[in-house]
């Protein structure tokens, strides 16, 4: 089975938005939308989302599914703007009750923030699939980026979400709270078992030193051969220190504190305060 997939590139967040449907019918399922943000004016926009509904309002399709890889810390997700627009459902790892924990805490949130994942209309474990109209997904739990991130594999197709990026760029940082270089390499390894002609779907594309153009699409084979963190038979030890010794360098993503709220939220802004107005918080010194 070959999904049909079309994907939207966000160059703020260098974030791609992959749009997949059934060739054969007129389902259809989004992974990883963007709600725009401009963090100087706090001021949300939708253009990136509104593309993606376009896209999917004009061929006629039917939206099934609007589903996260994981809890994004560089952007925030546009899916409750999405399935007020089509419907559909929100999807998500079932371990994000364990982000939601640590984040309430970070964030100092009320008992009114619910950390059991209730914002979402599906929680998916390892070895769970769902249906975008006739096509299966299986789900595979691939921790490593965060606790709770997926891949979904459809048919020949795998959305990889955060775990590897294109070949000449490697993998994603382990280093935010629960991440872990150690659950990435064994992740990846899960990964690089589907077949060869696998094509991969990533999450992000920062465009690699020497590369021109973006690309997000790679083979299960083309990672195995050359990818620079992974690929050519590199060990596991020696992944974990590289993959470590890169995250000491990294400074936090743009947009950590913002997305963080609202993802932790399934795409939802914290309640409005007495005046109408949703607030973020930047929590001082806590990450
Ligand atoms: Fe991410």
């Amino acid at each position: 089975m070959t999904p049909a997939v079309h994907a939207f590139f966000d160059e703020a967040t260098s974030t791609v938005t992959y749009l997949v449907r059934d060739p054969e019918g007129s389902a259809c399922a989004v992974f990883d939308s963007v709600l725009d943000f401009d963090p100087a004016s706090g001021r949300t926009d939708t253009r990136s989302a509104d593309a993606v509904i376009d896209f999917i309002r004009d061929a006629g399709l039917t939206l099934d599914w609007v589903l996260e890889t994981h809890v994004h810390a560089d952007h925030l997700s546009a899916a409750p703007y999405i399935q007020a627009a089509l419907g559909g459902r929100i999807g998500i790892g079932a371990r994000i009750t364990e982000v939601q924990r640590t984040f309430g805490k970070i964030f100092n949130e009320g008992t009114g923030f619910q950390r059991d994942g209730s914002q979402f209309d599906r929680l998916f474990a390892d070895g769970d699939s769902l249906m975008i109209g006739q096509m299966r997904a299986e789900v595979l739990h691939t921790p490593g980026h965060t606790p709770a991130c997926l891949t979904y594999v459809i048919g020949d197709a795998a959305f990889v979400g955060d775990t590897l990026f294109m070949p000449d760029f490697g993998t994603a940082r382990c280093d935010f709270p629960g991440g872990s270089a150690e659950a990435m390499w064994d992740s990846i390894q899960r990964i690089l078992s589907l077949p060869d002609a696998t094509r991969i779907f990533v999450g992000h594309d920062y465009k690699a030193e020497g590369r021109d153009a973006h690309a997000w699409e790679t083979t299960v084979g083309a990672q195995k051969a050359q990818n620079r963190h992974i690929g050519a038979g590199r060990s596991r030890e020696a992944f974990v220190a590289l993959r470590q010794a890169r995250d000491a360098t990294l400074a936090m993503p743009r947009l950590i504190l913002p997305s963080l709220q609202v993802n932790m939220r399934a795409g939802r802004m914290p309640e409005p305060e007495d005046n109408g107005v949703s607030y973020l918080k930047l929590p001082l010194n806590s990450l």
